[in-house]
């Protein structure tokens, strides 16, 4: 089972972190298979599982069973969670009950908040009380309201000397790892040199100590909308459709169950029966 320490051995070691996510237990069983180094649950499942247009509706309630279905699919892949929206801003006991949630009911290795200012001494406060987390800057989705949509950040000097600064400050307060969203090459580049800790990339070029992107928009499961850091290295939505499609065709036109998908009694027994 990898740690924390793993990850920063990997970084030492110019070994590149894959972090993908995973909602649910067959997904979790099949990236665990593939040879990913962390699961992230994240809230993006608000958009791709849940059917809502952001991640702010997305409970901690929706969080602990997500990770609770993705820890039975993967038992030895290092899982963290993202923290929710507002989850972790009224007070530093809400955010601690909500952490220890998170990590005893369903079983998180550590968890993500998004943001900088007060979330940094946050992030203090729960590493000192043992919680291991992952830092998020650049595009915060949780954000979106007063951002006013999804934009890369970062791309002048100023908002990237702010970045670079934030991404320190999330490091001394003692984060295990830094997501890095939508940022220009360059910047992630800097920010992963000048930092001890990995940084996980996401629309932040190849620089970074590792990658991470939402299950379904690699496999291309549903009909999202997918952003240009997106690779789809597959295209499964198709498949679905077709395999769904002659389902419907086979019920309507009394195709299927054939033989082969179907019980039988034997003789002896339906005469007994007819009597
Ligand atoms: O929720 C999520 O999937 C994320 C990643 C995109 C980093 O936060
Ligand atoms: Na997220």
């Amino acid at each position: 089972m990898k740690t924390t320490a793993t990850f920063k051995a990997m970084k030492k070691n110019s070994e590149k972190i894959v972090m993908i996510t995973s909602y649910d237990a067959p997904s979790a069983r099949l990236v665990e298979e593939a040879g990913v180094d962390v699961i992230l649950v994240g809230d993006s499942l608000g958009m791709v599982v849940l059917g809502y247009d952001s991640t702010i509706p997305v409970t901690l309630e929706d969080m602990i069973m997500h990770t609770k279905a993705v820890k039975r699919g993967a038992k030895n892949t290092f899982v963290v969670t993202d923290m929710p929206f507002l989850t972790y801003h009224s007070s530093l006991a809400e955010t601690m009950t909500n952490a220890r949630r998170l990590m005893q009911e369903a079983g998180a290795h550590a968890i993500k908040l998004e943001g900088n200012g007060a979330v940094i001494e946050t992030i203090e406060q729960l590493t000192k009380a043992g919680v291991p987390v992952v830092a998020h800057l650049g595009l915060t989705p949780q954000l979106v309201g007063v951002m006013g949509g999804y934009r890369v950040q970062g791309k002048d000097a100023e908002t990237a000397k702010q970045l670079i600064e934030d991404s320190k400050k999330v490091e001394e307060a003692g984060a295990c790892m830094l997501v890095l969203e939508c940022v220009p090459t360059q910047l992630a580049n800097l920010i992963a040199k000048q930092l001890s800790i990995p940084v996980i990339g996401i629309g932040a070029g190849i620089n970074t100590d590792g990658q991470v992107l939402v299950y379904h928009d690699l496999v291309g499961y549903g009909n999202g909308h997918v952003p240009k850091f997106v690779k789809q290295y597959a295209n499964i939505t198709p498949i679905i459709h077709d395999a769904v499609s002659s389902y419907v065709n086979e019920v309507k036109e009394s195709r299927f169950p054939g033989q082969e998908n179907t019980f039988t009694m034997k003789n002896e027994e339906l005469d007994r029966l007819y009597g």
